[in-house]
């Protein structure tokens, strides 16, 4: 099965697609046995996940097959899987584990495992950055740094918390860095992630992840404001998640470019972004059409637990969030690469790339 948002919209920009008991418990089989093969992280397990997703692509139903072929091509912003099965024990622990706990544990392996042959299913490949998240895989989203509603016993709150997916802070509405490019690699910078995959493996009080398609705001934006988004001519700051000593800030980028798969791709990011100093009148005024739309847009707001997922494209959706809440709420995160990217590869397999 599978569900349209919005239902009643010529502009189909998000796409549910429901398992069948039948088609779960498939993809839990092959995700075990990539997850007993060390998961995303290990060599020679990007091949097998590939593999397990066109045996598993003969399980959907033809229009299954056809939203995934579309978000493969980059039409759609975001691909929702749900009735996935929870087969491990997912009790929720009194206290959110250190990182270093989790990078053992065998549930988040499962979940990396499960989102790698999610990514094979739209013809995209799990990588990281050189750069970011020390260069690992899989991504552990929550609060071990402090910011959220509710401090850390270990967190002091005069100190001020970074702006990154390892604290508590609501981040406003972005795209994934770095911020150079979309497709092809320039000035020695890999593309930004096509895809990001999130799931959850706790998630107590049902705090969602929003997501803001950006084919209608950029309708709303009109073409002399979306022609002056093409110019390079903002800038941003630097990303905490980022390797200390790497990562740019301060580039003359542009926020829309013309793409020839999926029309447009957009690097943007509410809290970072800026106009240089010296922009035409025109191009400010752009800039501030665009940030004013995307802050009055309303977002999807989807609550991901272990048996659901989130694809988002990343060149035309922003994602975000509100303030954590309940501070054991973990998300597991994984960057795809699509068929069309072309980054400065460091090492093919596991993927990691040149940030
Ligand atoms: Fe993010």
């Amino acid at each position: 099965m599978y569900k349209l948002y919005p239902p009643s919209d010529d502009l189909i920009e998000v796409v549910e697609i429901i398992l069948s008991e039948d088609q779960a418990s498939t993809l839990d089989i092959f995700t075990r046995h990539l997850a007993d093969a060390g998961g995303p992280s290990v060599s020679g397990v990007q091949k097998t996940a590939k593999h397990y997703a066109e045996l598993f692509a003969s399980k959907l139903s033809v229009k299954q097959k056809a939203y995934l072929d579309t978000y493969a091509d980059g039409q759609l912003a975001v691909l929702m899987f749900t009735g996935m099965l929870v087969p491990h024990d997912f009790d929720i622990p009194d206290v959110l584990p250190s990182l270093a706990e989790l990078e053992y544990d065998s549930r988040g392996n499962y979940l990396a495992a499960r989102n790698q042959l999610l990514l094979c299913l739209v013809q995209q490949r799990a990588f990281a950055f050189d750069m970011d998240n020390d260069g690992k895989i899989v991504r552990f989203v929550a609060n071990f740094k402090g910011g959220g509603r509710i401090p850390r016993d270990d967190e002091d709150p005069a100190h001020p918390v970074n702006l990154s997916s390892h604290a508590g802070v609501g981040l406003g509405p972005h795209t994934e860095a770095p911020y150079h490019c979309s497709v092809h690699s320039r000035d020695l910078h890999s593309p930004a992630p096509s895809s990001l995959i999130l799931t959850a493996l706790w998630n107590p009080l049902d705090e969602p992840t929003q997501v803001i398609p950006l084919g209608k705001v950029l309708d709303e934006v009109g073409t002399k404001d979306a022609l002056a988004l093409t110019s390079h001519s903002f800038r941003y700051t630097r990303s905490d998640s980022f390797v200390k000593g790497k990562g740019e800030q301060d580039s003359s980028v542009s926020i829309l470019e013309f793409d020839p798969q999926g029309e447009f791709s957009v690097r943007y990011n509410y809290y970072r972004f800026s106009v240089l100093p010296d922009a035409s009148p025109l191009i400010k005024k752009a800039f501030m059409n665009f940030k004013s739309r995307v802050q009055s847009a309303t977002p999807f707001a989807f609550v991901l637990q272990p048996s659901s997922a989130l694809i988002i494209n990343n060149s035309r959706t922003l994602h975000c969030r509100e303030i954590i809440q309940d501070n054991r709420r973990l998300l597991v995160r994984l960057f795809g690469y699509s068929r069309f990217a072309k980054p400065i590869i460091l090492n093919d397999d596991p993927l990691i790339v040149q940030g």
